[in-house]
């Protein structure tokens, strides 16, 4: 039952006939709002990451309207404000290291205006996480509206997906097989259209968890960005949100532990970005929702790959939403009981009515649970004495054979040190090398850049090979492939075994055993670790806070004092 009696958080501002009343009211009204906008009814907040330096999101002005409209005819008040934005492309180091400040940024917004529910527009990667984080911790209702992905990548004739091709054209050039001229012209067809990478990268493995998550409207995960039901579904979000506040249905009774349980078992189906791993377990965290790792292998490891999307497979966002979308992969896993489906939804809906008889349009995209791309296609979660705390790997983005390697570690110390090295014809290293890069974790980069699917070396690349192991504390972009082991922790920085590897050591990786082992003695480990200096620290700044304060990967490399809800009372006034 709708209580359209409730008192709302905003009238703790708006209500009233007092000085502070008259103050909140009077300068809002400088907008041109009417005197009864401020009656009661809900206020929305509309946090947008819209920039034009985050060109992934550079339209979500546009889609910011689409969701007043819905709050109008529901009768809400729709206020739409800014947060900090992540752009993956070009911010440096890497939009990593700023997850946590735009989650702070959002949460003080948050709690500290009027806003009785909040729409939290996002696209680009990290936007996604960060959002979700800082609005879990208020706890208000809250639907996120993704911007939604772009129109397939064109280059002629065929279709390329963005990121996957970078990685891929530019390995063709380094190993001479594609003139420059022709590397050049690919730029112009990749990104033809608003929206995020439209291949089943970090944005819209993203996206589809919110989908699966509940926390979004049917249909977030894949309708392309200039598709006008992008619009629609912006505006039911808005409808929607003005309902969900007069039933006080708060973030945190959307997304439960069994909401997650399904996000995760969503993304071995859809092959989703490594990423989610880490994001997924702050945004949990946040919540007070127990999440860790063990969850991320138990539930997702006999999740079949059954979306044949770029970085894994063929296709890409465009095709998915054509071929019925995540409602249809959600379909599948249900039929063989993968799924909660009594999780209920910000559609007022559970997932399960939601998904029930779901179309799907195309069995190349969307293939039958009986024919998937990859078998296990969930991320594996691997342990041994190089990685005491955890690392990952996807094993549909890895090559089958690599699966289970021994190999003689060739080091880099820091991604400098690999740039130097790599390309050097002298560098003992062939196909069965593991390459080991260090000290690209949250705290070693800081903020644990996409630098671990490392480039092969130019002379093996010649040769035709086309994947080796990779090792490292790193992440790698959503759009990428390979056998690479990624978010090993502790990381170097902090001390890990992975500090301590040299040239020649031997590593072995065993997914199906789910081991990754250093073949050192634990007393040859010992006397190294005797030698090992912790690097200095940065100087000052937001980096400085970063460093000290970050969780390691297996934890979601969130600020330790962030995790929890600290929810949404009224401050106090401030005059
Ligand atoms: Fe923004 Fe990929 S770079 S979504
Ligand atoms: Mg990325």
């Amino acid at each position: 039952m709708t209580d359209k009696k409730r008192k709302l958080r905003s009238q703790a501002w708006f209500g009233g006939e007092g000085k502070n009343a008259f103050m909140h009211r009077s300068w809002m009204k400088n907008q041109g709002i009417p005197a009864d906008a401020f009656d009661g009814r809900p206020v929305i907040g509309i946090c947008n990451t819209w920039s034009e330096l985050t060109p992934c999101n550079a339209h979500l002005r546009a889609l910011a309207d689409h969701v007043k409209r819905g709050v109008y005819e529901a009768g809400g008040l729709p206020l739409e404000f800014p947060v900090m934005s992540l752009g993956e492309s070009n911010m440096r180091p890497t939009a990593m290291l700023f997850r946590n400040l735009v989650s702070m940024d959002v949460e003080e917004s948050i709690r500290g205006n009027p806003i009785d529910g909040v729409i939290l527009l996002v696209g680009c990667d990290k936007t996604t996480p960060a959002l979700l984080m800082g609005a879990a911790s208020c706890n208000l209702p809250t639907i996120a509206v993704s911007g939604g992905p772009m129109l397939n990548g064109k280059f002629r004739g065929k279709d390329i997906g963005s990121g996957t091709h970078v990685w891929k054209f530019a390995e063709e050039v380094k190993a001479g097989r594609m003139p420059i001229a022709d590397f050049l012209a690919a730029e112009q067809g990749q990104s033809r259209s608003a929206g995020s990478c439209m291949t089943m990268g970090t944005a819209s493995t993203m996206a589809s968890m919110v989908e699966a998550l509940g926390i979004g409207m049917p249909d977030n995960a894949a309708i392309p960005a200039v598709d006008s039901r992008r619009g629609v579904l912006a505006q039911m979000a808005g409808r929607q949100i003005v309902e969900l506040v007069h039933r006080d249905v708060t973030i945190a009774r959307i997304l439960t532990r069994q909401a997650f349980e399904n996000a995760i078992r969503v993304n071995g189906a859809i092959g989703g970005s490594t990423n989610a791993v880490l994001h997924l377990i702050a945004i949990a965290n946040r919540l007070g929702v127990d999440l860790s790792l063990e969850d991320w292998d138990r539930l997702g490891r006999d999740v079949p790959t059954i979306v044949d999307l770029m970085p894994s497979g063929r296709f890409l966002m465009e095709d998915f939403y054509y071929a019925g979308g995540l409602a249809a992969v959600m379909a599948s896993l249900d039929e063989v009981g993968l799924l909660h489906r009594d999780v209920m939804t910000v559609s007022d809906k559970t997932i399960g009515e939601l998904i029930d008889g779901a179309p799907n349009y195309n069995s190349e995209v969307i293939r039958p649970l009986s024919h998937p791309l990859t078998k296990e296609g969930g991320i594996s979660i691997l342990r041994g004495n190089l990685a005491p705390d955890g690392a990952v790997i996807k094993p549909s983005a890895a090559t089958p054979e690599l699966m289970q390697h021994r190999g003689k570690a060739v080091v880099f110390e820091n991604i400098e040190h690999y740039y130097a090295r790599i390309d050097d014809p002298e560098l003992d290293i062939d196909a069965s090398s593991v390459m080991v890069l260090k000290n690209c974790g949250p705290r070693g980069y800081p903020g644990m850049a996409e630098v671990g699917n490392m480039p092969l070396p130019a002379k093996l690349l010649k040769q035709g090979v086309s994947d080796m192991v990779r090792i490292s504390d790193a992440r790698m972009s959503g759009t990428a492939y390979g056998t690479v082991v990624l978010h090993v922790a502790p990381e170097a920085a902090a001390g890990g075994a992975l500090a301590l590897v040299r040239d020649g050591d031997l590593i072995e990786l065993d997914v199906a055993g789910r081991r990754l082992e250093l073949l050192v003695s634990d007393e040859e480990l010992a006397i190294r670790r005797r030698d090992w200096q912790p690097p200095t620290p940065p100087e000052g700044g937001y980096q400085s806070l970063y460093v000290e304060r970050v969780l390691q990967a297996d934890k979601g490399c969130d600020f330790d004092f962030l995790v929890g809800r600290r929810d949404a009372g009224v401050p106090r006034h401030s005059h």
